[in-house]
């Protein structure tokens, strides 16, 4: 398994370009299978999960095609007519937004057999939400042998659905089904994540009536039709926040391309008021540290617009060279600390109680062997290994290249020393 190696010390300079959001790009792939024409998505990130969804959907009947011009990556999503509605439990584990594919299924065809997706490291990811949500819009669900059966013969139905909690997947896995049930739906307490609106901007693009997206109310009338159209993917507001960490970690002077500010705005604030100097453009965001030690600051993950939980780990990285003692409230998922005593192998002074993290910020980090646990865990070590002193090597890095597009390359070329080691040279 491939490693990543980071000699630690050396300042950020220079420009990073943004790419599109991974966990747009799935759900808008999920939506391709809505139309018998195709789907152009621009702006594709080159992604392990991008990949995978992609094989997927090619054995439900889509044409996929990957292309790289002038304008950028893109993928045209073709899916003439459903061939299977089935999602094996070895491709729903392997990436549960697979799961995503059911709402779709059903809406195209009346009927779907998916796996259901289990719990993963960061949390038990229960989708009681996303199944309640298809039975109100008419389809009938069975639970056998680990598989959602899903029946909906004459259509789906508009309906009132409204979240007891904030939910991005359900929220989205609603929309992907509703745009083609009769009549009207309203989706109340509805996740608010510029993902949504990205989903919903190309629904609409696609010939669907969805109002109210990024607000809790979505309104949604549903169109008998879906035709084919042309979607520009979100920027990734994740790998932005994580790469402005990096450069407060870090130190020197970074600017990021092709992001949106206002999608990471709270950590923004955070950020200044760390001690890290934000200049915020328009498509663009600059981060900048002289030797200042940084401030502790204290912060609880919320859902959107609150800070986002894809961003924790990674603020907790920055806060354990910090000046005092930061407080970190992860209240997402029951399970997303498993960072922390990886960044503490690299000199960190954190401790975990329940859903809180107290971070003493120390006067330097040192150099070891960490591992990886999930996706956003993962960078969170790259950019603690930047500012450490000595060699970093992280572990499991198949995590890492599910959610970020060429980290090492985007990295290196603002002067970071970090290098994947294959599998013949690892250390
Ligand atoms: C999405 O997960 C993202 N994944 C996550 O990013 C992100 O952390 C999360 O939203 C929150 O922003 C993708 O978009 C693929 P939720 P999702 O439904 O949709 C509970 C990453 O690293 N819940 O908003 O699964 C759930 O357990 C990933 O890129 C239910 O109880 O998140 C959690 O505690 C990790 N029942 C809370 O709601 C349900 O039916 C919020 O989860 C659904 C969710």
């Amino acid at each position: 398994m491939d490693q990543i190696a980071i000699t630690g010390g050396a300042q950020l300079e220079g420009e990073i370009p943004i790419s599109g959001a991974k966990n747009s790009a799935i759900k808008l792939m999920a939506a391709s299978l809505l139309s018998d024409e195709p789907l152009r998505l621009t702006n594709m990130p080159r992604l392990a999960d991008t990949r995978f969804l992609g094989r997927l959907l090619h054995r439900l009947g889509t044409e996929v095609t990957e292309s790289q011009n002038g304008a950028g990556p893109e993928t045209v999503l073709h899916t003439p007519e459903i061939v299977s509605a089935f999602a094996s439990y070895d491709l729903v584990r392997k990436m549960r937004a697979s799961f995503n594919v059911l709402g779709p299924l059903i809406a195209r065809t009346g009927h779907a057999k998916v796996s259901l997706p289990g719990g993963c490291s960061i949390g038990a990811r229960p989708v009681d939400l996303h199944l309640k949500a298809l039975e109100a819009l008419g389809a009938s669900i069975d639970l056998h042998e680990g598989y959602v059966y899903a029946q909906a013969p004459r259509g789906l139905k508009g309906a009132e659905i409204s979240f007891p909690f904030v939910s991005v997947g359900a929220t989205e896995h609603t929309l992907l089904a509703c745009v083609l049930a009769e009549g009207e739906t309203v989706i109340s307490n509805a996740a608010c994540e510029p993902e949504i609106e990205d989903l919903a901007d190309c629904l609409n693009a696609m010939g669907a009536k969805v109002c109210g997206a990024g607000t809790p109310t979505i309104r949604v009338t549903g169109v008998a039709h879906l035709h084919g159209a042309t979607h520009a993917v979100v920027p990734d507001r994740i790998e932005a926040g994580t790469y402005a960490m990096a450069a407060g970690m870090a130190g020197g002077e970074v600017t990021l391309t092709g992001v949106r500010p206002h999608h990471i705005a709270i950590l923004l604030d955070k950020m200044e008021e760390a001690g890290v100097q934000v200049t915020r453009g328009n498509g663009s965001c600059t981060l900048k540290r002289n030797g200042a030690r940084l401030r502790a600051v204290d912060l609880s993950t919320d859902p959107y617009p609150g800070f986002a939980t894809d961003l924790q780990a990674q603020f907790m990285a920055l806060m354990t060279l910090a000046d005092g003692e930061s407080v970190i409230r992860e209240t997402i998922f029951e399970n997303r600390f498993m960072h922390a005593p990886e960044l503490s192998r690299l000199g960190a002074d954190i401790t975990v109680s329940g859903g809180e993290a107290r971070v003493r910020g120390v006067g330097g980090l040192e150099g070891a062997q960490v591992m990886a646990t999930d996706l956003r865990a993962s960078v969170s070590l790259v950019i603690a290994g930047l500012a450490a002193r000595g060699d970093t090597v992280v572990n499991r890095v198949y995590h890492l290249d599910r959610g970020f597009e060429r980290l090492e390359a985007k990295l290196s070329a603002c002067g970071a020393r970090i290098r994947r080691l294959s599998d013949d040279e690892e250390g």
